[in-house]
């Protein structure tokens, strides 16, 4: 171990991200260690990537030893890791509605995921109805067709013109989506279950539901975009599980490989037929090394019952967490928690909390977003909350 930090000369990367306050050198379950050898308490886990913690050694194992079989053979031809993943992805996505069948298309990213979904969406709903519903403080990606579906005109502005076809509605506003579901235009829906880089909102209790029940009035797909609020994290398999919906599309990706890129984009056997061969594809989507992270990061999650644990550690946080001074309220459902702070110090906050070891995530200027990994425990929790207390005291003197 080093006390000297290097310096990393950062100059050939491209400036879209700011300068980093840390740099990370290794990682083990809950702990991050940086360039000095200092240990760090991790509690965004990537941003909800790494649910089983860093350097799981199921997962670290089963990389390596697909690495050391196959790494790649392209979509030409099979592999056997591919169609067993799949299997398991539609096993928890449907698990509760009896009679349903899907089908899965691997890809590398969230956006990727969602880009599946748009373009599913389309042939289905070809030649008139090309339309994409979502919401406004949505996040969706940053391809050209997903950042047209975010709804967020500050991050889109610098690309216009955007594809066409993508209109926007105010989110959990049941009467303003259903002004603009026009079915002769209108392919699809896309929601987040909870808003993640919205500021980890929720809908109200029912959106979901009706929102199901409009598609289905109007033959418009619903199609759920859970990379965040999917596998285990708010405590269901899926966000929409807690609303007993089966969506007709959904995508997920950051948690699936445990930090191992793969997203993935499932539909209903009906909506997936409407894909022909050739109408879409990936080099990398479904190739054996990314599918042996996924294949053994859900093994894991199953055994260790992550959804229960993600419900009942995400109800010890978040009661911890309303404890704080200037915490005026927790947002979010499990372990995608944002505490809304009484003044717009979620910065402060934040760069207080990583001075004391602890990593979280400003993502407004009022909310500091919470996302351990799944098998935080309790002595971490408190750990963190301690931190989190002197943090607030700092940011707020
Ligand atoms: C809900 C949601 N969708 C899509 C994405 C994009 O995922 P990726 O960065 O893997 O492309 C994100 C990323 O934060 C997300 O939170």
């Amino acid at each position: 171990m080093t006390n000297v930090t290097p310096l990393v000369d950062r100059s050939h990367l491209m400036r879209t991200y700011p300068d980093p306050p840390v740099t990370f050198v290794r990682g083990q379950g809950c702990r991050l260690m940086d360039t000095s050898g200092r240990w760090y308490l991790d509690f965004l886990s990537g941003l909800g990537v790494c649910s089983l913690g860093h350097a799981h050694p199921r997962v670290t194992q089963a990389v390596s030893n697909q690495a050391s079989q196959l790494v790649h053979v392209s979509n030409l031809f099979g592999n056997l890791v591919a169609p067993e993943v799949a299997a398991t992805l539609d096993r928890l996505i449907t698990a509760g509605a009896a009679g349903v069948e899907g089908r899965i298309f691997f890809a590398n990213s969230g956006a990727e995921a969602n880009e599946c979904a748009i373009k599913l969406a389309r042939r289905w709903g070809a030649p008139e109805r090309h339309v994409v519903l979502s919401a406004y403080g949505s996040f969706h990606g940053r391809t050209l067709a997903t950042l047209a579906a975010t709804g967020q005109p500050s991050k889109q502005e610098p690309f216009q013109p955007l594809p066409q076809g993508f209109r926007h509605v105010a989110f959990d506003d049941l009467a303003a989506l259903e002004a603009a579901m026009d079915p002769d235009v209108v392919a699809a829906v896309i929601l987040e279950p909870l808003q993640g880089e919205g500021g980890v909102v929720c809908a109200s209790e029912g959106y979901l539901a009706a929102v199901r029940q409009l598609c289905d009035d109007r033959g418009i797909l619903m199609i759920l975009d859970e990379v965040q609020s999917g596998l285990a994290r708010t405590g269901e398999w899926f966000g929409f599980q807690h609303s007993r919906i089966i969506p007709d599309i959904v995508t997920m990706a950051k948690a699936l490989g445990n930090g191992f890129p793969i997203g993935a984009c499932w539909a209903r056997d009906e909506v997936a037929q409407a894909f022909r061969q050739g109408d879409h594809a990936s080099t990398f989507g479904g190739q054996p090394l990314a599918t042996a992270a996924a294949r053994e990061t859900l093994a894991v999650m199953e055994e260790v019952k992550a959804p229960e644990r993600a419900a009942s550690a995400g109800a010890l946080l978040r009661d911890s967490l309303k404890g704080l001074p200037y915490v005026t309220l927790v947002r979010g459902e499990g372990l995608l928690l944002a505490m809304v702070l009484e003044r717009d110090r979620a910065r402060e906050v934040t760069a207080a909390a990583l001075a004391r070891g602890l990593v979280v995530n400003a993502v407004t200027p009022d909310a500091v977003r919470l996302a351990p990994p799944l098998i935080v425990s309790d002595a971490e929790i408190a750990e963190a909350i301690d931190l989190l207390r002197d943090s607030i005291g700092e940011a707020f003197s």
